[in-house]
């Protein structure tokens, strides 16, 4: 078993991973496997709307020049996806916005090929937009049919400066309780 992490923020080691490793931390605790994914330092194109994923059928995204395959085919091989994005201008970063619209589309080209796997969404912010961005990540999830495990708040964390939101206890505590409740589903989706 198996959770892939991806971190939509521009910087590496910012809010949001350390956010999306406290998530990690209580998954490891359980013996699930994680794996965190940068998206920092690769442009990811938007979907183009060619929709030959849609005539290939073959889960693969038709834009073949970036990174775009790599990360669906962790998505393919992992028990939960977890997206993490900074806010914004109160909405997900463009690489995330990117890997959402194309993994997205390619998921609904091959029969919501992401189905019944575990997905959830965390979000760093500093002061506003945390939960639209929230209700965005969590937009791709729904619509591929998988299933979202909740925490004891919004899954957000609140910092501005690198490493800031561990300041944010009851933010820390929502990772671990998410990290717990996201473990115990995928055990129980795998008994
Ligand atoms: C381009 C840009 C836009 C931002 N817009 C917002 C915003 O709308 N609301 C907010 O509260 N913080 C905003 N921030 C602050 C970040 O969300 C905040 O610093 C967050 O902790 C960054 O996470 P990171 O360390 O993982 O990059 C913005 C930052 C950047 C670089």
């Amino acid at each position: 078993m198996n959770v892939v992490a991806f971190n939509g923020s521009a910087r590496k080691d910012g809010n949001t991973a350390i956010l999306l490793n406290a998530v990690l931390e209580e998954v490891r605790k359980e013996g699930i496997d994680a794996e965190p994914v940068q998206l920092a330092g690769t442009a990811l194109q938007g979907c183009i709307a060619c929709y030959k994923c849609f005539e290939n059928k073959n889960k693969r995204c038709a834009v073949e020049k970036d990174e775009m395959n790599s990360y669906i085919e962790k998505m393919l091989g992992a028990d939960g996806i977890l997206l993490g994005s900074p806010t914004y201008f109160s909405d997900v970063s463009a690489n995330i916005k990117a890997l959402i619209e194309r993994c997205g589309m390619v998921a609904r080209a091959n029969e919501d090929m992401l189905r019944r796997k575990v997905g959830a969404a965390v979000v760093a912010v500093r002061r506003a937009g945390a939960t639209h961005v929230f209700s965005s990540l969590n937009y791709f999830f729904l619509i591929g049919q998988m299933i979202v495990p909740g925490s004891s708040y919004w899954n957000l964390g609140i910092g501005r400066e690198p490493g800031e939101v561990r300041n944010d206890n009851e933010g820390m505590q929502t990772m671990a309780n998410l990290g717990k409740n996201m473990a115990w589903l995928i055990r129980k989706l795998n008994s």
